[in-house]
């Protein structure tokens, strides 16, 4: 759907990326990561032609953007930034209309779509849809930016650092309602994120950035499992990358399914990471397991959350 060839761009002669090839599929929830300063913004701002690069070839939809008018990628592509970008002037409501007015829909799809979306992020919108944007928190404009982006549901979501100003129990609450609307709508997202957790949870393709350049570009586990050099390695945090990989795996991988264990039961999707926790908390070396509907499926113990997976 996306596809970039040896992209590059410079300022002043310096190169805020370079060489950059990478093909970003219909439905793929793309995360690039990377220090501060590697291009990740560059190369997102790329894509909807903030930023106009000055070599290689950037192709949506198998056509060189150069090709498409800004207006239409900008309609076609949602963005959502930390900063968030509102227009201070405009209510709360008006902002997340921004596209859908563009689009020319009627009057009361627009209001009926903006509730939803204000709902949808946890903004009543009695309560926010008539505020400006200085009249909010950090957060609250953080959500009110994501919502514009999503407002015409388009085909592309670009979203760079969008939950930044968030507590982690927003933040995590967002996290995962993108992945919902995911899951769900099969929407093609690129989000920029200097959160590895984050990146981790979210993306199922991972590009690493750094200096411009890509060091390494796969899923979750394999850049935690098979990371390319001591970089990728530090980067993922040396110490935590065990942790990190038990995060992406749940009980119901580990579970001995029948068997019996005493104590406050864990549920199946709970990550393995988190397992541990509880265990390390109760002092013992198994635990029922439980399904969604609460019903005793097994018993997890300490030891096989430390075997090799199967
Ligand atoms: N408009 C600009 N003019 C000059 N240099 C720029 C401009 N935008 C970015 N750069 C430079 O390009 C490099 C890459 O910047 P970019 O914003 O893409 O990094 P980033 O990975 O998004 O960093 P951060 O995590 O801090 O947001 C940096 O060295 C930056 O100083
Ligand atoms: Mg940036």
């Amino acid at each position: 759907m996306i596809e970039f060839q040896h992209v590059g761009k410079s300022y002043g002669g310096t190169p805020a990326v370079s060489d950059l090839s990478l093909t970003i599929a219909r439905g793929d929830f793309t995360v690039l990561i990377g220090a501060s300063g590697s291009g990740k913004s560059t190369a997102l701002k790329v894509i909807n032609r903030l930023v106009e690069h000055d070599a290689g070839r950037v192709l949506f939809q198998g056509e060189e953007i150069r090709r498409f008018r800004p207006e239409d990628l900008r309609r076609r592509m949602g963005y959502a930034i930390q900063s968030t970008g509102l227009f201070p002037h405009w209510t709360v409501a008006r902002n997340i209309a921004t596209v859908p007015g563009l689009l020319g829909w009627p009057r009361e799809r627009i209001r009926a779509r903006v509730d939803e979306l204000l709902v949808l992020l946890g903004l009543d919108p009695a309560t926010f849809g008539h505020r400006y944007p200085h009249e909010l928190s950090g957060g609250q404009q953080q959500r009110v930016g994501v919502a514009r982006a999503l407002a015409a549901d388009p085909e592309v979501l670009l979203m760079d650092e969008p939950f930044g100003a968030l507590d982690p129990l927003t933040r995590g609450a967002l996290q995962q309602e993108l992945a919902r609307i995911h899951r769900v709508s099969g929407k093609t997202i690129v989000l920029v994120t200097h959160d590895i957790d984050e990146a981790l949870a979210l993306g199922n393709r991972l590009v690493l950035l750094d200096r411009g350049r890509i060091v390494q570009v796969g899923i979750p586990t394999d850049l935690l499992v098979n990371p390319a050099n001591d970089f990728v390695i530090d980067f993922l945090g040396r110490a935590e990358r065990g942790l990190r990989l038990l995060g992406l795996q749940t009980v119901a991988m580990r579970l001995r399914p029948g068997d019996a264990a005493d104590g406050e039961p864990l549920p199946a999707h709970l990550t393995l990471r988190d397992a541990l926790s509880v265990f390390a908390t109760r002092h013992t070396d198994r635990l029922p397991v439980v399904d969604a509907q609460g019903r005793c499926i097994g018993a997890l113990h300490v030891g096989d959350v430390l075997r090799a997976p199967p």
